[in-house]
């Protein structure tokens, strides 16, 4: 994915765009670039690599004029160039267009195009296709002879530009400019996010709010298809096939100040920091003494519905998909209700069957995760009620799942998903506590599950402090030459979760299994360079860990344990390290047990030097397939 910013106002371009870009870095950072209009000429400037790259760009030559266009890139076709950095020019050199999402029919475009014999190309990319495109469109429209009014010139563009979307199979999220059309930007998205930030005299259009929330808090989210025409003070929203677009101005919910860093070093470090607060705020309202049981009334189900579910799918993507495999274990135990998990990517293209009693949970922190949007979509064509559990409140997939729930996490930036997967795991136990509620579960011991949540933050409190303890195992293993991860039930998929968090931001080699899995195979890989790691609470399954770990201890292999109560008492004399986290009920503990491991791949990313907030290839959420 990649993240886009448009401007057009009285004040600088530059500097609007460039602080715009900088909060979208997490979408992509492997090049970057701006075009403005300057009186008579396109100023553009762009690099591969960081935006800090472009900023040098920028303040060695800064570029003037008060509209204009930018991209942060994540490489889909071609390489982290220059040439291939954005925005790319048609034809006449006079229109620049950024774009985030995939031309998949580009080679036939551009086949189409070369064979007019007036198009050359300059970059690799499918991008610079759709701005060849347009161009061209939109020249052969020129009335034969004389001048056209402005406004007519604008027209002419805008029907341009839906001309060539007509045409364009894929995903796209785009900004364009033309020379000749003063103070105007065209806007346009299907798949890939944009939204419209309304300000006083100027507007800005951006892939994701963050990037204008100091400048302006009025959006609006654009719908697929939708085509906006954007002035100074005004601005139009049509569809890509002509007709009047509808659209509702929203408050954005969250300042300038939430997505800022405050005093700490990274954005995950601040994200994981703020866990015992989002799961808080997950719970705030959904809890109720009285009748023992919580309430989620963006499910959008009667409560004759919710009985009625006989079966869930619960899909989504990496940390999702992890929150899932833990959601699968807590809605069998505590609702008794037959759950399984499909990976996104895979259930959007498999024909699973599945019964008429089937309800259906997509969870994506960010609800633009283009597998899990399509796994949704895929499952509404079937017509089984889908939900969705995101956190982005705007999001596709929130505005088309049938119902759901938010997680309120606040804005997450750390490419490292770390608070969204807590807020994750504290839904599904809600979602656990109802639905059982409904089926099993008596008031008292539904009672015991509210008190349970209830001591949740203040124990997330507790395990934070940690931090520093983390710190100095950390630096012990820095340099191994891997991690292995294990645990069992509720615990296994923070095996999981633990192990990509390594990978993401150590690029260290990490595997999560389930213990037992062990002497099947994974064995082989012990020896004193390699550190296990045992996710075992002082829970029904402990004494099965413990004969686990002695497994890897006859081998030499180096174990850290992360228990909880008593746990730390048994392992003292097989683990070289023991972190312990407050005791809860046994489907509560991997929102405990997942923090320190957060906090281990944190300060193991940091003691190798690496790039916590930005690590290498990856960006925050995947909006291609
Ligand atoms: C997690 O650390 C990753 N950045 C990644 O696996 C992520 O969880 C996945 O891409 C799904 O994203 P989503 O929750 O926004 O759909």
């Amino acid at each position: 994915m990649c993240g886009i910013v448009g401007y057009v106002g009285r004040s600088e371009a530059g500097p609007i765009l460039l602080d715009g870009l900088r909060r979208l870095e997490y979408r992509g950072y492997d090049s970057a670039g701006v075009a403005i209009v300057d009186g008579d000429h396109v100023e553009t400037r762009k690099c591969a690599g960081r935006i800090a790259e472009l900023g040098k760009l920028m303040t060695e030559k800064p570029p003037g004029g008060t509209y204009g266009i930018s991209h942060t890139r994540w490489a889909t076709h071609g390489k982290p160039t220059d040439q291939n950095a954005h925005p790319h020019f048609d034809q006449s050199g006079q229109l620049a267009l950024v774009h985030n999402g995939v031309i998949e029919n580009y080679q036939s475009l551009k086949e189409g195009l070369l064979r007019n014999g007036q198009h050359e190309f300059i970059s690799e990319t499918d991008t610079e296709v759709l701005a060849h495109l347009i161009g061209s469109l939109y020249d052969a429209s020129a009335p034969p002879n004389g001048s056209v009014p402005p406004q007519n010139e604008k027209s002419r563009l805008v029907r341009a530009v839906r001309a060539a979307l007509q045409q364009v199979i894929g995903t796209y999220g785009i900004a364009l400019v033309h020379r000749n059309i003063p103070d105007f930007i065209v806007g346009a998205r299907r798949g890939s996010p944009l939204v419209l930030g309304v300000g006083k005299d100027e507007n800005f259009l951006a892939s994701d709010v963050s990037a204008i929330v100091a400048y302006t808090r009025d959006a609006v989210y654009l719908n697929d298809f939708d085509v906006v025409a954007v002035e100074r003070d005004k601005f139009e929203i049509s569809s890509v096939a002509g007709e009047g677009g509808n659209y509702e101005v929203s408050k954005v919910e969250f300042t300038e100040e939430d997505i800022k860093k405050g005093d700490f070093p990274h954005y995950m470090l601040k994200e994981i920091f703020e866990q015992a607060g989002s799961v808080r705020d997950a719970m705030r309202g959904r809890l109720s003494t009285e009748e023992c049981t919580s309430k989620l009334g963006g499910l959008e189900m009667t409560a004759a519905e919710l009985r009625d579910v006989g079966r869930i799918v619960l899909t989504g993507c990496g940390t999702a998909l992890h929150a899932a495999m833990i959601g699968e274990y807590i809605l069998e135990q505590v609702a008794g209700i037959p759950t399984e998990v499909e990976f996104a990517s895979e259930f959007r293209h498999r024909n699973s069957p599945m019964t008429r009693d089937t309800l259906v949970f997509a969870i994506s922190q960010s609800g633009e995760t283009a597998d899990t949007l399509g796994a949704l979509r895929e499952s509404r064509r079937k017509g089984y009620r889908t939900l969705g559990i995101c956190n982005n409140v705007a999001s596709t997939i929130a505005r088309e799942s049938d119902g759901g729930v938010y997680m309120h996490a606040g804005p997450e930036i750390g490419v490292a998903a770390t608070k969204s997967f807590t807020a994750q795991l504290t839904i599904l136990m809600l979602i656990g506590l109802l639905l059982g509620r409904m089926r099993h579960l008596s008031t008292s011991e539904g009672t015991r599950i509210i008190e349970a949540l209830e001591r949740l933050p203040e124990q997330i409190e507790a395990t934070l402090k940690l931090s520093n303890e983390i710190k100095r195992i950390a630096q012990k293993y820095a340099s191994a030459n891997g991690i292995l991860f294990f645990g069992r039930q509720f615990n296994f998929p923070v095996a999981l979760e633990a192990a990509l968090k390594v990978k993401e931001i150590t690029y260290l080699f990490a595997e999560g299994h389930p213990s037992a899995e062990l002497k099947h195979g994974i064995i082989a890989l012990v020896r004193p360079d390699l550190p296990s790691i045992f996710i075992t609470p002082d829970d029904a399954v402990f004494s099965k860990n413990l004969n686990n770990i002695e497994q890897v201890r006859a081998r030499k292999g180096p174990v850290i344990a992360v228990t909880t109560g008593k746990g730390a008492d048994r392992l003292r004399q097989v683990a070289d390290d023991i972190i312990t986290v407050p005791a809860t009920m046994d489907f509560i503990t991997p929102v405990l047990t997942v923090i320190p491991l957060q906090l281990l791949a944190y300060h193991l990313a940091v003691e190798l030097g690496r790039d916590v907030d930005k690590p290498r290839n990856l960006a925050k959420s995947v909006t291609v397939e």
